[in-house]
């Protein structure tokens, strides 16, 4: 598909009047949460055991008509645990997203969902733009990827996000992990040949409503502004909160992994950007997400 089948804008949409956030205990759903709140929308979110995406029933139960706009947050992101359960992935990340498209659709409900760069296969060398061929080289990118072909069959009006290398100041991320092991451990060695783009969970969050109220349709790339390695991530972590740990590059066959990682992921933001202006430095968010961090 060309890139004007797979993206559009219309007329910039009003606020919602009643958002429904699904996943509300990850670290994008609860960003979501937090800025809802801030900006006074009508929101709920639902996450475990009331919403499950294995569940098709909790997804017609959760859906309801009060709510113009859905913000699926939830899915299977243990990228290695894909591998061994391939199929309960798909579920996750496909037919759920299938079944939340159909329900939308029934209830004229906007929704925004979220993909990854592990649909790309990580071979290129300038940035993956929304219409790069997909070609995921892991279970979890072909949950994901299948899960993006559900939702352009649907007939819901949807914003398909993707992003990635997500951090927050909670949940389970690498930049809380870095953070953690550099407080007590004098050395760290971490993958300095896997290049791509951190987000901060927190202005994906704010980014992704501003596409919504933009008037944006179809696929979109959002993640923060710049590209680095998990070295340099990594590097910045430490050098920024003051730890007194050594960083050392490393190659990733040092850490093998059951699902293979991309080796250069970097999204193609500029269309995301001409639409709502900057996205800010990956560097500036990591400062902000580790002061929140540090207390
Ligand atoms: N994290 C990344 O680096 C990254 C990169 C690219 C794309 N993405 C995409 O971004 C979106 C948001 O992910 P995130 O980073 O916020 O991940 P996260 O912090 O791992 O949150 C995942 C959320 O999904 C929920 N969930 C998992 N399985 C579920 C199920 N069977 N039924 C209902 N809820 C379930 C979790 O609920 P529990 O609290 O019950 O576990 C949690 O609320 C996802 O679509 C993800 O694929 C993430």
């Amino acid at each position: 598909m060309t890139h004007s089948q797979l993206q559009s804008i219309t007329e910039p949409r009003p606020n919602p009047k009643r958002v429904l956030v699904l996943g509300c205990t990850g670290m994008v759903g609860r960003s979501w949460i937090e800025l809802l709140q801030q900006s006074k929308i009508d929101c709920t979110g639902v996450s475990r055991p009331q919403f499950d995406l294995m569940n098709p029933d909790s997804i017609t139960r959760c859906i309801t008509d009060q709510f113009d706009l859905v913000v699926n947050a939830a899915a299977w992101t243990d990228v290695d645990g894909a591998e061994s359960d391939e199929a309960g992935a798909t579920r996750a990340n496909a037919f759920a997203v299938e079944e939340i498209a159909k329900r939308c659709a029934t209830i004229n409900a906007t929704l925004i969902t979220y993909s990854t760069d592990y649909v790309f296969a990580g071979d290129a060398s300038s940035p993956y733009s929304i219409d790069a061929p997909i070609n995921p080289i892991n279970a979890y990118g072909r949950s994901k990827a299948t899960g993006e072909s559900k939702l352009a069959q649907s007939s819901a009006s949807h914003i398909l996000i993707r992003t990635s290398w997500v951090y927050a100041p909670w949940g389970v991320n690498f930049v809380r992990t870095i953070h953690n092991l550099a407080k007590t451990k004098d050395n760290l060695r971490v993958v300095n040949d896997q290049q791509g783009r951190p987000t901060s969970a927190q202005h994906l969050a704010h980014s992704s409503f501003a596409l919504f109220t933009a008037g944006a349709h179809g696929i979109w790339h959002l993640t923060d502004e710049d590209e680095c390695t998990w070295f340099d991530l990594a590097s910045e972590v430490v050098r920024y909160a003051r730890f007194q740990c050594t960083v050392t590059p490393c190659g990733s066959d040092e850490y093998p992994r059951p699902a293979a990682r991309p080796a250069y992921s970097t999204l193609d933001i500029s269309d995301s950007i001409k639409l709502v202006g900057p996205l800010g430095t990956w560097q500036t968010h990591l400062h902000e997400a580790l002061d929140a961090l540090i207390g």
